[in-house]
């Protein structure tokens, strides 16, 4: 827990909830081209929220403008109650600790061993021995569900489910509040993707975490987040429940919510309350 934690007390919303990042008319470009436009969203502590929206609207391009990794043109972001550019480098860097990441893509270092990569972080920000960053890493890697023995393994050395959880557990590794996963089940099989949706909610209950998680997968979306918000032209479209999804009358929201994919996941009557198509889809998780 660092210095910072119970220093701020956190805004609310209407509803009471502690809003742990809020970010407000956030406006993101490469040169001429706009890819977030007055952007607003909020989460809120604890819970886990999924976020949508078609491949290259600009859901990674938020994620590293929030972890200030790319400029943002204009608005403000406020992260666990701090406004980054109002803080001097050293809670800066109490702020980066408080803060885990799983990157969508080189999710680990190659060259490390799954340990090492596990106390890259630690290294960086703490001054411990290494005795004990070895308990921590192996803490860690039991907490994802990893045996003990990946610890020495290269990322070469594992499968695609066990990279996710090796890098999961790189993202705890400074015990965060707030974590940010993006497309944490991608590329995993449907068994191992909602085994992982499993852990996730595990650790958001046992930990108190709040998640972060950019997703394509509908099981998880279903599943285990509490609330979605939609990205699409430029902004959040939609956010809510899936019930508010599939009230929405957006035309990308409705195809993703109800198409073909969708019917084998969201309740059948929600279904029928929604649509008049009532065509049972073939296929279960998306791979
Ligand atoms: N560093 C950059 N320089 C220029 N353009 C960029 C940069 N990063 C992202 N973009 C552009 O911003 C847009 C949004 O990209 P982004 O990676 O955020 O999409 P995404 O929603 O995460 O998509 P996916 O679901 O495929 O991961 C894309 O058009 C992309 O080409
Ligand atoms: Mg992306």
């Amino acid at each position: 827990m660092s210095a910072l934690h119970s220093e701020i007390p956190l805004e609310k919303d209407e509803r009471g909830r502690d809003i742990v990042l809020s970010a407000k008319d956030v406006t993101v470009a490469f040169g001429s081209k706009v890819v977030l436009d007055k952007l607003n969203l909020d989460i809120y502590r604890g819970e886990i929220l999924g976020f949508v929206g078609a491949s290259g609207a600009g859901k990674s391009v938020l994620l590293r403008t929030v972890l200030r990794l790319l400029p943002r043109r204009s608005g403000k972001i406020e992260i666990l109650g701090e406004d980054y550019d109002k803080l001097d480098e050293q809670d800066r860097n109490r702020l980066d600790m408080r803060l885990g990441v799983l990157f969508q893509q080189g999710a680990l270092f190659s060259s490390l061993t799954v340990r090492e990569n596990i106390q890259v972080p630690m290294r960086e920000y703490l001054d411990l021995p290494q005795d004990m960053m070895d308990e921590l890493a192996l803490m860690k890697i039991r907490m994802v569900g990893l045996a003990a023995d990946a610890a020495d393994k290269y990322p070469s050395e594992l499968s695609g489910g066990m990279i996710k959880r090796a890098a999961l557990a790189r993202a705890l590794a400074l015990d965060p509040d707030l974590v940010f996963l993006d497309e944490p089940t991608s590329g995993l099989d449907p068994i191992g993707a909602a085994e992982f949706d499993e852990l996730i909610a595990k650790l958001r209950d046992t930990l108190g975490l709040t998640v972060y998680m950019v997703t394509h997968d509908l099981d998880s979306l279903f599943s285990v987040c509490d609330r979605i918000a939609v990205l699409g032209q430029k902004r959040v479209l939609v956010e809510g429940t899936v019930e508010d999804m599939l009230a929405c009358d957006d035309p990308w929201v409705q195809a993703y919510f109800k198409g073909k994919r969708a019917r084998s996941i969201v309740p059948r009557d929600d279904i029928r309350e929604h649509t008049d198509d009532n065509g049972a889809g073939a296929h279960s998780r998306e791979k």
